[in-house]
This record gives structure tokens, C-alpha cells and sequence, in this order.
């Protein structure tokens, strides 16, 4: 049976930003998929939303609900200022998309940038240790993950404070005139980076092996679909793993026990990474699809053109999937969580944000044996897409 009544999410006022899991557990209670009002920053109105995990997963793989907008005749303010881009493109154009990128982000590839990723934390430990304190996103867990990212990609040491502010804003932005802005002047910041790269000589980066790249058929992207390429991994290669390496020291300052036994214990960490992404995954909800046709998810009747919002921290913590599923616990089986999405759009740069988390918490943790939290957490990010918060008070 559907539900037809429609749940507003604004009723619950800021609470439901910082700490939506009760909310999501009321609904879960009632059954897998509603209609919701979303608040009101978030650009799409009333959607379906999916909290239950089986219908979630199923959701998430069901090729009925597309990524593409113009099969509901919308375009959207990021693809119109951007391009198009894997997270907003359907198969063949998706297929071909992913695979002119796929052979840099496998596993094996990846764990080539382990020397780099621990030198690179190293050197963010080094000077933020002698403080004695400090805010360990801004100096550890933020600035690992984008210097990484903006090294592979080549985007210059001097533009990445402004391409900062503008990325955060992008993907919890505090207004909606705020939203565009960020999305015209990252458009234009990509654009021009892809021309300058394009005019000089060939550079050891990843952009510009992308502007030379072809495939065995000659194929190869268009400007528009490089921006977009540059866009996504840019900004999905930080604004997410900062979340997880902050969450995954919070999680552990604030259960002492698991602390203790990850320190005896430092093969522990991969656990605590895992258990991290499924309890408080970074991707709060899936990015948004639409129904292609009509059709039913867990009972619901989906009309076609309408949009639904997976839930991926909802289904995460599905008391039918993981038992007592609020509770932290690095020794549950977290096999199956849904961090990273399922299905076609499953996260691309999965192997690099496990390496760079589980690098980063072995470092810290090797090197801060006093860790502890200096102050309550700062606020939560806006939106319902990012879980996060904006600052971590810790000493040592
Ligand atoms: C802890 C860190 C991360 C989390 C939790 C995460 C989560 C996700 C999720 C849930 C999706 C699917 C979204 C959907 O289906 O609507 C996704 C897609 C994607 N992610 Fe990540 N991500 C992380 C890190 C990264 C990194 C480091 C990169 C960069 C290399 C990256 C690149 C991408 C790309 C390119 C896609 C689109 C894939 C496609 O459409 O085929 N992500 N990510």
C-alpha cells in the first residue's frame, strides 16, 4: 500500500540537520518509502524517499530510475553551468563516460599513491602536532583528501583555498543564491583550468592525460564533459573523505573502550573505517533519481517523472540488516553497508577514500597517543546530502 500522506522534514527544524536518525528510524517504522517535503534549501520539493535497506539496494541498481533529467524534461542548475557528468547521465552515455576514467581509480592503481598519501599526512601531522591542539579538520582531515585529490588532478597550490570555499558551498550550500554562485565560478574556475592545460605542454597530471586520453575506438571528451569529469572528482574526491576520517576520530574519542582496543591493535582500523561509513556515512542520501516510468518500490507506487531520494544512511541503519544499528561497534559485520552507493553509480573513488582514511587514522593515532576532544563539535552541515561537521576541537 502507498503512502500518501506527505511528511514535511522542515517540522523538524534544525535538530533534524543535526541528528536525523531518529527521524529516519520514525519512518522506517511506518514502512520503506514516503513522500516528503524536503527543507527548504534543497531545490526539489516533495520526493519519495527510501529508507528501508532492502529497497534501498534495489533502488539503487533499478535502471527505471534515472540519472539523466531530460528524461523528465528538466535540466538541472549543476549540469546546465558544468555539463554533463557520471552522477547525471544514464547508460550508454554513463557506460562510456565511466570507462574512458575506470582504469585510474582501480584498486591496484590506487594503492600506488600510498607513498604519496602518507607523505602528505605525515607533513599535515608535523605541523599541527607541535600546537599541542587544534581543529582537526581544518588541519588534518580536510586539507589530506584535497591535496590529494587537487595533486592527482593538477589543479595549482595557490587556487585551492578559493576552490575550497566554493566546493563546500557546492555540496551544503547555506542559500540558494549562495548554491548558484558557487556553481557559476566553479564552472568558469574548470573551464579555465581546462584551457590553460590544453595551451601548455603536456603535464604528469590526471586532467591533462584526460584532455589527451582516447580510447582504443578513438573516443574521447568533449570540453563539456571534461569540466564535468574535472567537477566530480574534485569535488566528490574531498568533501566526502573529509567526513569520514572526522567521524571515524569522533566515533572513536567518544567510545574509549574501541579506542583502547584499536591502539593495542592498529589492524583494527580497516574495521573502524567500515563501521564508520555505516554508521555515519558521509553521503547522508544518494543524489537524486527519477522515475522513467512508473513504477513500485516496497509496495509504493511510483508515478513516472517523479523524484526519489535514496536514503543511504537511513538504510544503513536498518534494524533488519544490522542488529542494535545505532550503536558504534567495530566488530559487527558492516558487510553490505551502502556508503558508497550500489548499482552502476557505485562511488568510483571508493579504494582511494578507504587508503587515504585508514592511512590517516593509523598516522594520527600512531602519533597522538594523548588524543582527546578539546569542545563539543562544531555544527553540522547544512542539506541532506553531506554529514559532516565543521570543526573537531581536539588535544593532545
Ligand atoms: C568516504 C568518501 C566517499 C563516499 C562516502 C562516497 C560516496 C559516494 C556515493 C554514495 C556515490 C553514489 C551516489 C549516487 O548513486 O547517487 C558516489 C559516486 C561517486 N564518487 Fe564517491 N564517495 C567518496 C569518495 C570519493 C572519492 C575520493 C572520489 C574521487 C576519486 C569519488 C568519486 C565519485 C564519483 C566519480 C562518483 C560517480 C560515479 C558514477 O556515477 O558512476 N568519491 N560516491
Amino acid at each position: 500500500m502507498g503512502q500518501a500522506k506527505v511528511i514535511d522534514l522542515g517540522e523538524y527544524g534544525p535538530r533534524f540537520t543535526e541528528d536525523p536518525h531518529p527521524v529516519y528510524a520514525e519512518l522506517r517504522a511506518l514502512g520503506p518509502v514516503h513522500r516528503v517535503r524536503l527543507p527548504k534549501l534543497d531545490a526539489h520539493h516533495e520526493v519519495w524517499l527510501v529508507v528501508g535497506y532492502e529497497e534501498a539496494r534495489a533502488a539503487l541498481a533499478d535502471p527505471r530510475l534515472s540519472k539523466d533529467g531530460s528524461k523528465i524534461g528538466v535540466t538541472f542548475l549543476d549540469e546546465q553551468l558544468i555539463g554533463k557528468y557520471l552522477l547525471v547521465s544514464d547508460p550508454p552515455q554513463h557506460t562510456r563516460l565511466r570507462g574512458l576514467i575506470a582504469r585510474e581509480f582501480t584498486a591496484r592503481r590506487v594503492e600506488q599513491l600510498r607513498p604519496r598519501v602518507e607523505e602528505i599526512t605525515g607533513s599535515l601531522l608535523d605541523a599541527m602536532l607541535p600546537l599541542g591542539r587544534a581543529d582537526l579538520v581544518e588541519s588534518f582531515a580536510y586539507p589530506l583528501p584535497l591535496t590529494v585529490i587537487c595533486e592527482l588532478l593538477g589543479v595549482p597550490e595557490f587556487d585551492r583555498a578559493a576552490f575550497r570555499k566554493l566546493s563546500t558551498e557546492a555540496v551544503a550550500p547555506t542559500s540558494g543564491a549562495s548554491e548558484y554562485e558557487a556553481f557559476v565560478q566553479l564552472a568558469s574556475y574548470l573551464g579555465e583550468l581546462i584551457e590553460d592545460k590544453r595551451c601548455s605542454p603536456p603535464a604528469d597530471d590526471l586532467l591533462s592525460a584526460l584532455i589527451r586520453t582516447t580510447n582504443e575506438d578513438g573516443d574521447r571528451l568533449s570540453s563539456d564533459e571534461l569540466r564535468g569529469m574535472a567537477f566530480i572528482l574534485l569535488i566528490a574526491g574531498h568533501e566526502t573523505t573529509v567526513n569520514l576520517i572526522t567521524g571515524a576520530v569522533h566515533a572513536l574519542l567518544t567510545h574509549p573502550g574501541q579506542l583502547a582496543e584499536v591502539r593495542a591493535d592498529m589492524s583494527l582500523v580497516d574495521a573502524v573505517v567500515e563501521e564508520t561509513l555505516r554508521h555515519e556515512g558521509p553521503v547522508e542520501n544518494a543524489t537524486f533519481r527519477y522515475a522513467a516510468e512508473p513504477l513500485d518500490i516496497g509496495g509504493t507506487a511510483i508515478p513516472a517523472g517523479d523524484s526519489v531520494m535514496i536514503g543511504l544512511a537511513a538504510a544503513d541503519r536498518d534494524g533488519t540488516r544490522y542488529a542494535a544499528p545505532d550503536r558504534f561497534d567495530i566488530h559487527r559485520d558492516t558487510r553490505g553497508h551502502l556508503a558508497f552507493g550500489h548499482g552502476i553509480h557505485y562511488c568510483l573513488g571508493a579504494p582511494l577514500a578507504r587508503l587515504e582514511a585508514r592511512v590517516a587514522l593509523r598516522a594520527l593515532l600512531g602519533r597522538c597517543p594523548g588524543l582527546a576532544l578539546d569542545g563539543p563539535p562544531g555544527e553540522w552541515l547544512p542539506g541532506m546530502l553531506i554529514r559532516g561537521v565543521r570543526s573537531l576541537p581536539v588535544r593532545w
